[in-house]
């Protein structure tokens, strides 16, 4: 038996310690949170990305009664910037969620599916994509790419 040994970075930061525009992202991530259409979970979703251009997209989760059609706000971004701007590459994305009805935000982490949607992107760009993600009292999250939230990704399908 050999052991490999795999190290991931988890960067954590106050608020303060933000860049400007890591830190105007997150902002727009929160904004559009409030137009979430989750009547089944009630956990609102906001993801914004920053383009290699510099401009800002962003959306929020979009559920269905049938609840697997739903969709998360990262993958719907990711499909939406991928499909209108394919010449452009995604530098970073930020993630934050609250609960209806509640004023503090929630942690959120994104989930596998998107964790590979990612993957996908910076792939499609052969670039990595910062992410950062909300947590509770103003904490956030940094990661310098997603191979930091999937170990052993798949991603190559003739190998
Ligand atoms: N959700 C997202 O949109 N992004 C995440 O990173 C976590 C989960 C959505 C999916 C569903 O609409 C709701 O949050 C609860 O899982």
């Amino acid at each position: 038996m050999k052991k490999i040994t795999d190290t991931i970075e988890i960067e954590e930061l106050s608020y303060s310690e933000l860049s400007t525009k890591e830190a105007a992202l997150l902002k727009r991530a929160q904004e559009i949170s409030t137009n979430a259409y989750a009547p089944y979970s009630k956990f609102q979703v906001g993801a914004a990305v920053e383009l290699a251009n510099g401009e800002i997209y962003q959306s929020s989760n979009q559920e269905n009664v049938s609840f697997p059609v739903g969709t998360c706000a990262e993958r719907l971004l990711l499909g939406y910037v991928g499909a209108n701007f394919p010449e452009l590459a995604p530098k970073t994305i930020a993630i934050v969620a609250r609960r209806e009805g509640e004023v503090d935000w929630a942690g959120v982490s994104p989930c596998g599916m998107c964790r590979q949607a990612i993957n996908e992107a910076e792939n499609r760009y052969n670039s990595p994509i910062s992410i950062l993600i909300l947590q509770s009292k103003g904490i956030v999250l940094r990661f310098q790419g997603i191979r930091h939230l999937l170990p052993l990704k798949f991603d190559d399908l003739h190998s």
